[in-house]
């Protein structure tokens, strides 16, 4: 991996050039002029994807520019590190192997073969975890069927499986999935009140097992459990309902948990990529053993186009770089992630954390401050709804919004009278926004009615939303960030700008709380000076 500043290469230069023809230009315009423009800018994903970026305001020329920034930046090179386990993830020294934990045996050669014997042994516990669970032969302490699962982590280790299974409730079974995230009481509150301890199994999800917000929900819970099952062994009691996932074994353990009861998760594996892994358990719980399978085959489908095509034809590589020409060189801040699919709703958040958490630097790989354009600000709700609050601003704002708009042609729950309002109207809001409504000087009169359109989009339609096209769509995602970050001249793998934050967190629950507090800056000695009022 080449550590090059994008700025200081020759194709950003072209770039900033053909930047100001395209200021110029609208897409109205480039529809005009060419009337292939969706042949041209589409990109078909075994029949089962469509990825139309007509809509944006690029050409051939713009595309090919992008090219060459994405090839002096050594992005080829990049994809055989990280395909080939080089430790990519420099900060941490590891190898980055979301890729490898999709099960991708055939096509890459990873160095380091004995990975796939810990990763089979893995899935292995999970298939076999699942089968147990879903069938009812894992007992409950009080030998009651398990009816409950509820998941207690955070980031990484909640909001992917949680986007996985709600966008996937279609091919749920008749376990129950609560997911435990917040160390807002209010939330475990809300989980107890709906649920029968007796008939509930808690997995305590976390790769470091040191996060606070984790480790307070599985105490208290844990606390809640004994006051509620009366008991004669604890270790039996903690062992019928508690199974972990983590990189920390033996802190697992001192905390209660019974060895047998935990699953491993590699180092190696990022917290944000980490659904594919065995923090894809209550995945395959709620949608059994083999769909859990056809979601990483889908992602595996993805990886082998990112790896093998070439890079005009690369979805990941495309989308990557439109994203870096709006924020770089149009100045955009942000992108909008509308799923078309109520069940899609927390795709906006996941991605959230993906890009933000990933490519959220101002530090370059030779440890320079950045002085351009790293992760845009992602955003999102499903559609409809959107349409009626926040999409006025996409229309008639002063920002340019480049979005993302996902749907699919089969809806999981049929009713062509819905979905076909439903997808009507994913496909006008493209259109309105790219064309607005000043076309062929018969616009509208009334000024304060004008659209003047020109507002890009991305339309990523499914075929539907099964497994298979899920883990495609997610790894598709993954991909574009990693893209980002090498072109970008990040280190997309670490985190380091969210440790201070906790740290700061526990010196004030540890010392502040305690006595009357002057030695901050005032804003920070107020607010807690006020919570002391009533505390
Ligand atoms: O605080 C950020 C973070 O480290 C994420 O990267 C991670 O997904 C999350 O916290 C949870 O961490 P863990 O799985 O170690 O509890």
């Amino acid at each position: 991996m080449k550590n090059i500043n994008p700025t200081k290469t020759k194709s950003w230069q072209i770039l900033k050039n053909h930047f100001v023809k395209m200021q110029k230009v609208t897409i109205n315009h480039l529809f005009k002029k060419n009337k292939n423009r969706f042949v041209n800018f589409s990109i078909n994903f075994k029949n089962e994807i469509i990825f139309d970026y007509s809509k944006n305001i690029i050409d051939k020329k713009t595309i090919y520019n992008l090219i060459n920034l994405a090839k002096e930046t050594n992005c080829i090179e990049a994809i055989y590190d990280m395909f080939y386990g080089e430790k990519i993830n420099v900060t941490e020294k590891r190898a980055v192997l979301h890729v490898a934990a999709r099960y991708n045996k055939t096509s890459f050669f990873l160095k380091n073969k004995s990975i796939y014997n810990n990763i089979d042994s893995i899935l292995e516990k999970i298939e076999y975890l699942s089968n147990n669970i879903i069938s009812g032969k894992w007992k409950s302490y009080t030998n009651k069927k398990i009816k409950n699962i509820i998941n207690i982590g955070i980031g990484g280790s909640n909001l992917g499986p949680l986007m996985i299974i709600e966008s996937l409730r279609a091919y749920k079974n008749n376990l129950n999935i609560y997911f435990l995230s917040n160390v807002d009481y209010s939330q475990l509150i809300n989980i107890t009140q709906k649920i029968k301890p007796e008939e509930s199994l808690f997995i305590v999800s976390s790769k470091t097992f040191t996060t606070q917000e984790t480790l307070t929900n599985f105490i208290s819970i844990k606390e809640w459990l004994i006051k509620n099952i009366a008991f004669t062994n604890l270790n039996d009691l903690l062992s019928q309902h508690f199974i972990a996932i983590t990189n920390n074994i033996n802190a697992a353990i001192q905390l209660g948990i019974s060895k047998n009861n935990i699953v491993p998760l590699l180092s190696e594996i990022g917290g944000r990529f980490s659904l594919w892994s065995s923090i894809g358990l209550p995945i395959s719980l709620s949608i059994g053993f083999n769909n859990f399978k056809r979601l990483l085959e889908g992602a595996m489908e993805m990886d082998n186009h990112f790896f093998t095509s070439p890079l005009n034809s690369n979805i990941p590589v495309i989308m990557a770089l439109i994203s870096i020409w709006y924020s770089n060189f149009w100045k955009t801040e942000t992108e909008a992630v509308i799923p078309y699919s109520n069940d899609m709703r927390f795709l906006p958040q996941y991605l959230q954390q993906l890009n933000m958490e990933s490519n959220g630097k101002s530090i370059d790989r030779n440890g320079n401050k950045i002085f351009y354009e790293t992760s845009p600000i992602i955003w999102g709700d499903v559609g409809t709804n959107g349409q009626h609050s926040f999409f006025q601003m996409l229309h008639q704002g002063t920002k340019i919004i480049p979005c993302d708009f996902i749907a699919s042609v089969i809806p999981n729950f049929f009713s062509q009278n819905h979905h076909n309002k439903l997808i009507s109207n994913f496909i006008a809001q493209t259109q309105a926004l790219a064309f607005g409504n000043i076309k062929n000087n018969t616009h509208e009169k009334n000024i304060y009615k004008l659209c003047f359109g020109n507002n890009p989009s991305n339309s990523i339609f499914l075929r539907k939303i099964t497994p298979n096209n899920l883990g495609s769509l997610i790894a598709f995602y993954e991909h574009k960030i990693f893209i980002q970050g090498i072109i970008l001249n990040i280190f997309s793998f670490d985190q380091w700008g969210v440790e201070l934050g906790k740290q700061i967190a526990n010196i004030i629950l540890n010392n502040h709380f305690e006595e009357d507090i002057k030695n901050n800056d005032s804003s920070t000695n107020g607010l807690i000076n006020f919570y002391k009022l009533f505390n």
